[in-house]
This record gives C-alpha cells, structure tokens and sequence, in this order.
C-alpha cells in the first residue's frame, strides 16, 4: 500500500512552540490500541453526538477513562458517565496511559496523566471542522492525538480561526501533540477519503488524550 512506503521513514515534524507529528510514535502498539477500542466499543457503543445547533456529527465518538466529551443541543462539556448508559466511562486501559506519557514526555511534558481520552472513529466523508479544544480546565497541558488506520488530512491553524490552517497527512500510528503556547491552536480534519488499510478496513480512528480538571 503506498502509505505504508512512507510511514517509516517519517519522523518529528515541529508544528510550533510545543506542538509537533511524531511520525509513527505509535506504530508498533497499533495493533493492541485497535483492538482495545474494540473491546471499549462493546462496553460503550460509538455513537453521533448532536451539535448545540441540533446537527449530527459525522464522526462517530465514545470515551474512556475517569471523564467523557459530550455535545448534545445544551452544549458542549465532560461527564463521569456515559449519557447513553448512565454507566461510567469504560476504564484507561494501561497502555493508553503509557503511550500518552510517553508522546508527551517526547515533546519535554512532564508527567502527563490525562483524565478524558475521546475515540473518534471516521467514515470516508467524516470530517471534523476547524476548532479550538476550549472545554477542559487546564489550558497548558497537551493535547496528545494518536492516527490509526485510514491516512488522514490533518488541519493545523492558528490562534484565530481565520488563519488558513497548514495541511499535514496523518498515517497509522502517528501521532501529534500539542500544549504550552501551542494548546488553543485551532486543529480539524479534513473529509476523509475512501481508502481500506489492513489494520481498520475502511475507518480511521483517532485517539485524543486530554487533562481536563
Ligand atoms: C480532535 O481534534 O479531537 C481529533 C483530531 C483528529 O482526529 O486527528
Ligand atoms: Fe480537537
């Protein structure tokens, strides 16, 4: 597969104070990330959440760990439980945490314990518009988002959202992060393309990681 000629050979690519794609970071763990979010899906199913302006994201979403992402029409905010279920949020499995850590400390973050990580799982035609990560507390702590699967276009823009935003391919196993001066940097996806890779068939999933409180 022609990705699969690039993704070794790629390696930091700096995006800004703090911000940087670590090509293939996660590539030799993909296998077991994968089949984790499997194991998560049958504990909290994937779901489209609704905008606060009522419209139906086209990426479908669940969480893992202590706290959750949710949008629905009253907005955008973090939960302990999963509004679907009223369960918790399925449990960190180890190896997330592990390779969270570790992308963070790559990038001089000391110590990252995320509370939240929000599993997005793209469809060819999924997109994510450009936005600012603005629901957690802590506003220094990095963002650490983990590829897998499908290639994607990766949106990377400024502070303000009328700076056109760089485009940078994202592979399976990649992985971008973002904090200090960097964290509010406006960030999306583009339309993902049809595609099928041997690790997820005809889907892309990302991994964010986040400290929220
Ligand atoms: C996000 O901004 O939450 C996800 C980014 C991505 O899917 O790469
Ligand atoms: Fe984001």
């Amino acid at each position: 597969m022609l990705f699969d000629l690039f993704e070794g050979e790629r390696s930091r690519l700096t995006l800004g104070v703090g911000a940087a794609l670590l090509g293939g970071f996660a590539r030799e763990r993909a296998d077991e990330l994968i089949s984790h979010i499997h194991d998560l899906s049958a504990q909290a199913p994937f779901r489209h959440m609704e905008t606060r302006g009522g419209k139906r994201m086209s990426v479908a979403m669940l969480n893992c760990g202590p706290l959750g992402w949710v949008s629905d029409r009253s907005g955008y905010r973090y939960t302990a439980s999963d509004p679907l279920t009223g369960k918790a949020w399925p449990a960190f499995p180890p190896l997330f945490l592990d390779l969270a850590a570790r992308a963070a400390q790559e990038m001089g973050f000391q110590d990252f314990v995320p509370d939240a990580c929000l599993i997005n799982r793209y469809q060819p035609g999924a997109r994510l518009s450009l936005h600012q990560d603005m629901d957690e507390q802590d506003h220094v702590a990095p963002i650490v988002s983990v590829s897998l699967g499908l290639p994607a276009t990766f949106l990377w823009g400024g502070l303000h959202r009328n700076m056109r935003p760089a485009r940078h391919q994202v592979f399976h196993g990649d992985v971008v992060v973002w904090g200090g001066p960097s964290r509010m940097i406006f960030h999306g996806v583009d339309v993902l393309k049809d595609g099928f890779h041997p690790a997820t068939g005809t889907v892309r999933f990302n991994l964010t990681f986040r400290k929220v409180r």
